[in-house]
This record gives structure tokens, C-alpha cells and sequence, in this order.
């Protein structure tokens, strides 16, 4: 019998408990035991009671639930090879042989590497008396399958990461109540989102909110001139009657200097125009809440996935990631899709926008 174990890890996101709730039914109905791993690698190094075996039943009623109920953290030793060996022995001891995690591409490439790691970290146990041989000998191999659960977006070979459609979904109901404050004061407002160097919430939310300006790091302004634009382009809307401004800057935003665009540089601007000016950062509202409809059907659908690639791993292709690509579910090797974003990132921050988009294409190609 199969024994697959997930977790959740790095920043939490809106659907990750979807993703649980159908990695425990499928595992189940597969005839597998499913161990769910507490605060992520956190508790795959400590071990003990933060690896607990789930039933059906204890998934019942997730999906309608935010965050993410199995805990989550962002562990530093892991990243160490004793920490590693502490996590390989706390599977081994519970006859765990497969791990599903969900989270952004720093916690997938964890466990890639350590599913690399495995046989060296078996040999380990035993050269140290921690195992026997015996006790390690049905432990050949670590399957690891990643899920991508941020709601930045921000990962390549998937065009959506599981929780970003909800804090979109966040974001533009918070834009929707400002706006109704700013139209009455007729004032201006500078939203800032989150995203990291990911520019796709803020332009989401810019196009899905009609905002006046977006500030995205994937396309800086000129650092000589982005204040006469902004001043231009808001001047012209209120000359045409707007009652309110709303100015969308994403948390990474950069001039093409690199420098980056803060939101309080961005109310200077607009306070020397003579609007009266607040900012509003959104915070972790974007993060918290419940998954709207699109990520309770991505995290089941890719949850369910995840066991089938569990099921099906030979020991010989690489780990995979489970995206979706134009539509369908698809399995992507994991390290590749880490490395092409990666490589998207660093075209971006070299400004050769053309080599991002190319590669970014190089994602649908077989
Ligand atoms: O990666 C998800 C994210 O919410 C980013 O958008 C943001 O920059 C970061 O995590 C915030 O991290 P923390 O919750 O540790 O403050």
C-alpha cells in the first residue's frame, strides 16, 4: 500500500486546503494511506505529532475554508543537509515513500532536492545506526510531486498559481469600496498589492478596475519621466470629469533604473497636482479569506492529479509539477519550470522583454 504524505509550505494561499481535502479522498480511493504533514517543512523535520494520518472525514467541509488548516512555514533547516536527514528519517519511521507539497517554486525546488538527496540520506541513516538496512531497504526512492500554490502567479509552465484568482478576487472587491469613498471625496488613491516581482495581480486588478495607472515591475517606467506621465494621464482623466483617481502599484514595482516605485512616491506626484491623496496598502486581506470558485476547482482537479502522478512515478522521469496550460491539467517537470521562471525573471530584470516573451511561449511548446 502506498503511503503519500502532503504538505503545505512557504506563504499561504487561497485553495491550498482544496488541494488537501482532494489529495486525502483520491489517495483514499486509490488505496493509499495519506499522512498530512503540519507547517509545512517545519513539520517534516521535527516530526513526531505533526505528521498525522488523515481520514475522508477529516477533510469534510475544507473546501469552503481560507488559508491553509495543515499550517505553513517558511524553514530554514531544511535547506540544510541535517535537516533533510531529519525529515528523510521522520518519513521512513512512518513508511512514507511519496510527498505532495504545495507551495511557491522555493519550497518545490526544496523538495526536489530532496527527493536527489534520498539515497544518500538513506545511506546516511543506516552508516549512523539511526536505521538498518532492513528498515531502509523498502525506501528505494522518493516520489515528490509539486502543486504551485501562491497567489502572486509568478510561476512559468502553469498559467495559473492556485490562490491568485482569489486574492484578485480580494483586491478588486477592496478597489471597489475605496473607489466609492474616493468618488465621494474626490480624492486620489494609490493602492498598493502584493506580488513580489510579479506584476500580475496589480495589472489584473488595474484592467478588472478601470484604474487610472498601473505600476508593474515587468514594465518600468522611465525613470526620467514616469512623474510628468502619471501627471498627464491623471490630469486628462479628471479634465474629462473623473471624481476620483486610482493609481495601482505593485509591491515590486522598479523604474528602469531598478529604483523602486513606492506608493508614497507615487502620492507625491499626485498631491503636487493638487489632489488630495491617500494611500492604501492591502496587505494580507489579499492573502486570507476563502477561495473563490476557480481556485476550489484548481486545487481539486490538480490535488487529484498530484495522486494519479504518485501512482504512475517509474522512478525515471523527473519530479513533476501539475500546472494548467490553456485549459487542461498538465504534468511539467518541476525543475525546469523552476529554472524557466527563473529565466523569465532575469530577461525581465535585464529589460529584454522580447527573450521574457519567447520564453515565456517556450512553455506551450512539447
Ligand atoms: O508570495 C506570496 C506573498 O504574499 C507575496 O505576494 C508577498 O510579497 C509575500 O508573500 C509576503 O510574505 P509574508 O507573508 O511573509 O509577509
Amino acid at each position: 500500500k502506498k503511503k503519500i504524505a502532503i504538505m503545505t509550505s512557504g506563504g499561504d494561499s487561497a485553495g491550498m486546503n482544496a488541494v488537501v481535502r482532494a489529495v486525502v479522498r483520491a489517495g483514499i480511493h486509490y488505496d493509499c494511506d495519506v499522512f498530512g504533514i503540519y507547517d509545512g517543512y517545519n513539520g517534516l523535520v521535527s516530526g513526531g505529532n505533526m505528521i498525522k494520518k488523515m481520514d475522508w472525514y477529516d477533510v469534510r467541509g475544507w473546501l469552503s475554508l481560507g488559508g491553509t488548516l495543515i499550517g505553513t512555514a517558511r524553514n530554514k533547516e531544511f535547506r540544510e543537509r541535517s535537516g533533510r536527514l531529519k525529515a528523510a528519517y521522520n518519513l521512513v519511521s512512518n513508511g512514507i515513500d511519496s510527498l505532495v507539497v504545495c507551495g511557491g517554486d522555493g519550497s518545490l525546488t526544496g523538495a526536489d532536492l530532496f527527493r536527489s538527496d534520498w539515497p544518500s540520506l538513506m545511506e546516511e541513516l543506516v552508516s549512523t545506526g539511526k536505521l538498518t538496512e532492513m528498515q531502509v531497504a523498502p525506501y528505494k526512492r522518493l516520489s515528490i510531486v509539486g502543486l504551485v500554490g501562491s497567489i502572486d502567479n509568478d510561476m512559468a509552465m502553469t498559467d495559473r498559481t492556485i490562490g491568485a484568482f482569489s486574492a484578485l478576487e480580494r483586491i478588486i472587491e477592496m478597489v471597489d469600496y475605496i473607489d466609492a469613498t474616493a468618488t465621494s471625496h474626490s480624492r486620489a488613491f494609490v493602492i498598493e498589492v502584493m506580488g513580489r516581482h510579479c506584476g500580475w495581480l496589480a495589472l489584473m486588478a488595474g484592467i478588472s478596475t478601470g484604474a487610472d495607472y498601473i505600476f508593474i515591475p515587468e514594465r518600468p517606467d522611465d525613470a526620467t519621466n514616469w512623474k510628468d506621465k502619471l501627471s498627464k494621464v491623471c490630469m486628462r482623466h479628471r479634465e474629462k470629469g473623473h471624481r476620483k483617481t486610482t493609481v495601482i502599484v505593485a509591491e515590486g514595482a522598479i523604474d528602469n533604473e531598478n529604483k523602486p516605485i513606492t506608493s508614497e512616491d507615487v502620492k507625491k506626484v499626485l498631491v503636487d497636482l493638487g489632489l488630495d491623496t491617500r494611500v492604501t496598502q492591502l496587505g494580507h486581506v489579499q492573502r486570507g479569506g476563502t477561495a473563490c470558485a476557480y481556485d476550489r476547482m484548481l486545487g481539486t482537479l490538480q490535488g487529484v492529479e498530484a495522486v494519479k502522478a504518485v501512482l504512475e512515478d517509474d522512478g525515471k522521469s523527473p519530479s513533476p509539477m501539475i500546472g494548467i496550460l490553456e485549459g487542461k491539467i498538465v504534468r511539467k517537470p518541476l525543475l525546469e519550470a523552476v529554472k524557466l521562471t527563473k529565466s523569465v525573471a532575469a530577461a525581465i530584470a535585464a529589460k529584454d522583454f522580447d527573450k521574457a516573451m519567447s520564453l515565456r511561449d517556450s512553455e506551450f511548446a512539447e
